[in-house]
């Protein structure tokens, strides 16, 4: 259990986003002076993202321990919504803090950057609500968005455009220019019938799959295509550049 006079230090490394050698020379070493690795295990749906973690560490800080924190139950029909968010992230806040080693240094090890769309930061500023004293250092990864790119070999933007990154649900309402969409859990694009669409999932992974075309075109076979690899291997994560 913690001790509130005690200084510890926590590492946030981003890691990338699937592949084990995206890992920046400044991640290897952070995790290299870590004691634990603090990991939240999401359940068997993430399994693989675990198991990358598992294999960043085995090569890179093999023998570092890594503590699983299995993720908190949360209600996902709660008659007061933000009430039932807000108690979620307090528990997992608390259940992070208790995991940490009294003294020393632990490592999170967040997917692509800590600084798009994730809440590891979020969650140590809560972490500190509840007591935690720690100094924090952050390095940057490799984010999905690059991987897209990279897989692809493509720039975002055509000369002096801009780029916008959202997720799937609010790609509906804003401008599109370049648009980079993450954290779609269907078929997003439908709503940009006129654009042209790279698409990219399990980026950096054995599993890896691209398609490239126009909406119009490919927008439907798409679909089903990402239902089917999804069912196959029981999750999906995917990421895709629309451009009008
Ligand atoms: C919670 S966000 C985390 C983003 C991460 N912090 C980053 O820098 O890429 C998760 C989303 O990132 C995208 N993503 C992350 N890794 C990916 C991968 N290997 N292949 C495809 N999409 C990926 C997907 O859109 C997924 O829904």
């Amino acid at each position: 259990m913690l001790q509130m006079d005690t200084m510890q230090h926590i590492e946030v490394i981003g890691i990338g986003a699937g592949n084990p050698d995206h890992l920046t020379l400044q991640a290897v070493e952070a995790l290299r002076r870590s004691d634990v690795v603090v990991a939240l295990d999401k359940g068997d749906t993430k399994a693989d993202l675990l198991n990358a973690r598992r294999e960043i560490v085995d090569k890179h800080a093999p023998g570092t321990p890594i503590v699983a924190v299995t993720d908190p139950e949360r209600d996902r029909n709660p008659a007061d919504y933000k009430a039932e968010v807000e108690r979620w992230h307090q528990e997992r806040a608390q259940l992070l803090l208790d995991a940490l080693p009294a003294e020393g240094t632990a490592a999170f090890l967040v997917w692509g950057d800590p600084s798009l769309y994730d809440s590891t930061l979020r969650i140590i500023e809560r972490m500190r609500g509840l007591g935690l004293n720690a100094t924090v250092t952050v390095t940057p990864g490799i984010t999905a968005v690059q991987a897209l790119t990279a897989a692809h070999g493509i720039l975002i933007n055509r000369i002096g455009e801009d780029i916008r990154i959202t997720t799937g649900r609010a790609l509906v309402d804003g401008p599109m220019t370049n648009a980079v969409v993450m954290l779609d859990g269907g078929a997003a694009w439908m709503h940009a019938p006129d654009a042209e669409i790279w698409w990219g999932a399990y980026l950096g992974t054995d599993k890896q799959v691209l398609r490239h075309g126009l909406v119009s075109e490919i927008g439907i076979d798409l679909a089903q295509e990402k239902a089917a690899l999804r069912e196959k291997h029981g999750w999906i994560m995917d990421i895709y550049l629309l451009r009008k």
